[in-house]
């Protein structure tokens, strides 16, 4: 059966300005009338929050394996709890972070079996994909540059050496290139800008789902 509801992931390396398309995209969506849920992985859900602390605070106590699985757990539960029931309802979600960060930062960030994580990753989310991805293109120099400038204490992935960056905003790349549902923006552009190309893409999707 297919679902009412729209799914829209952002996607990008940390500080590439994923969080500020998506509360941007809210606002412009929720003026043409749509309703929407912002959410985000990991940590949307309570055992989410749980988890997100673990995985930012812990780094050195799990082991890759392990990060994995927590993220993929933080994202079955995220499912479960939020993104299904949300669909059925026919809303418009918009999630800041999805499964294709597991790929980059988990597969090709610390090498684990990328195929495993597809897998893994399809059988968390009960088989449902994301409609659209956002993938939000910026050199990991300018990224690093906005998060510190924006202040907050770091996580322990942002304190990653610069060689870990380059796998996962390669690996971003890689994911992307021939992936038929995505939109590549350029994280350079300004958020107005963001927001505009991206509220044209979205309304696109919803008229020609209406259309059907
Ligand atoms: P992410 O969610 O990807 O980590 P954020 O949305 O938190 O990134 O953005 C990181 C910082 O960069 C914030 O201080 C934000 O205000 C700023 N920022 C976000 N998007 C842009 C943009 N397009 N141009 C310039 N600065 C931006
Ligand atoms: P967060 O504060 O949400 O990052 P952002 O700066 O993008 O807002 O922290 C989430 C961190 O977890 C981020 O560094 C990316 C990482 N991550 C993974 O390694 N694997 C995953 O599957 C997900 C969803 C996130």
């Amino acid at each position: 059966m297919k679902n009412k509801g729209l799914l829209v992931s952002i996607e990008g390396i940390d500080g590439s300005g994923k969080s500020s398309l998506a509360h941007a995209l809210q606002k412009s969506l929720e003026a043409h009338d749509h309703q929407v849920i912002l959410t985000k992985e990991p940590g949307d859900t309570p055992l989410g929050h749980q988890l997100r602390i673990l995985l930012h605070e812990a780094k050195n106590d799990i082991c890759d394996k392990a990060e994995y699985l927590l993220f993929a757990a933080d994202r079955a539960q995220h499912f479960e709890q939020t993104i299904i029931p949300a669909l059925e309802e026919g809303k418009v979600i918009i999630s800041d972070r999805l499964d294709d960060s597991s790929v980059a930062y988990q597969g090709y960030g610390r090498g684990l079996d990328i195929d495993m994580i597809i897998q893994t990753n399809e059988w968390a989310m009960g088989n449902i994909k994301s409609d659209l991805t956002f993938y939000i293109k910026l050199d990991f120099t300018t990224a690093l540059e906005r998060i510190m400038q924006r202040g907050n204490k770091l996580t322990s992935f942002e304190t990653e050496e610069k060689q870990f960056w380059k796998r996962v905003s390669d690996g971003f790349d890689k994911i992307f290139i021939n992936r038929k549902n995505v939109i590549i923006l350029d994280g350079k552009e300004s958020i107005e800008t963001l927001q505009k190309q991206a509220t044209v893409k979205i309304l696109e999707l919803l008229k020609s789902g209406t259309d059907e």
